[in-house]
């Protein structure tokens, strides 16, 4: 459980990074991609609608639906997504719009998939194949690039279990992010776990879907 950071990062060098991407990000035209940000139970879940509230800001998304889990709306609110960010929530298979008739639809709607943060839980699911609820079912329906942002304590990101599921999400083509050191709650440590520098993969995954979209417009 490592103390959740935002966008941007207090490091000056990474500062500079971020600015970097972000601005690349924002010469694109990526109002019309539709990112949908599946958020799990991490104590990082906290700083997702802050996040989300830069990236509408500086890459000018305008399509963005956020997925749940449970234990992460015992950390966030809905209304921190959808009063403050803007965006659509759901959690439960009853927030389902009803012209989304099921999550395959959401999964179908997705042109980029962004867990954030990823709890070993999820990853664990997610290499497993386990769709136990609307969040690990509509990520196993998606076709699109998944980009995963784990978020642990140190101990855990380097258990076995926890190594042998990155690496099959790796080879199952999905793109994890690799943690950064921060400073966590639980240990009142520097260690790795904290999320990690996910903007240049989700900038690549975004900017890829929009120019296909102006290809198909074509
Ligand atoms: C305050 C709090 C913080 C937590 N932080 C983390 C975390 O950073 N990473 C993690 O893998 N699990 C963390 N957990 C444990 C998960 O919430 C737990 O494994 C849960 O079953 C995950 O469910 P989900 O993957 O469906 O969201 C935390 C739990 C609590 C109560």
């Amino acid at each position: 459980m490592t103390r959740p950071s935002t966008e941007p990062e207090t490091d000056a060098e990474t500062d500079a990074e971020t600015d970097a991407g972000a601005d690349a990000g924002s010469r694109l035209d990526l109002s019309g991609v539709r990112l949908l940000v599946c958020v799990s139970g991490s104590v990082a879940a906290l700083a997702v609608p802050h996040i989300l509230l830069w990236l509408t800001g500086r890459l000018g998304l305008g399509r963005i639906r956020v997925l749940l889990t449970p234990m992460a709306l015992r950390l966030v609110t809905k209304d921190s997504f959808r009063r403050v960010v803007g965006c659509e929530v759901m959690c439960d298979w009853d927030d389902l719009p009803l012209e989304d008739r099921s999550h395959v639809s959401v999964a179908r709607w997705a042109q980029v998939a962004l867990v954030l943060p990823a709890t070993a839980d999820l990853v664990g699911k997610l290499a497993h194949g386990i769709a136990d609820d609307l969040v690990s079912s509509t990520l196993m329906a998606v076709s699109c690039p998944t980009v995963v942002v784990p978020s642990t304590s140190e101990t855990t990101w380097n258990k076995p279990v926890m190594r042998r599921n990155i690496a099959q999400l790796r080879a199952d083509g999905l793109e994890v992010v690799e943690p950064r050191t921060g400073h966590s709650l639980a240990t009142d440590a520097d260690e790795k776990g904290s999320m990690g520098d996910y903007l240049p993969p989700l900038i690549a995954a975004l900017a890829e879907a929009a120019s296909s979209e102006n290809r198909r417009k074509l």
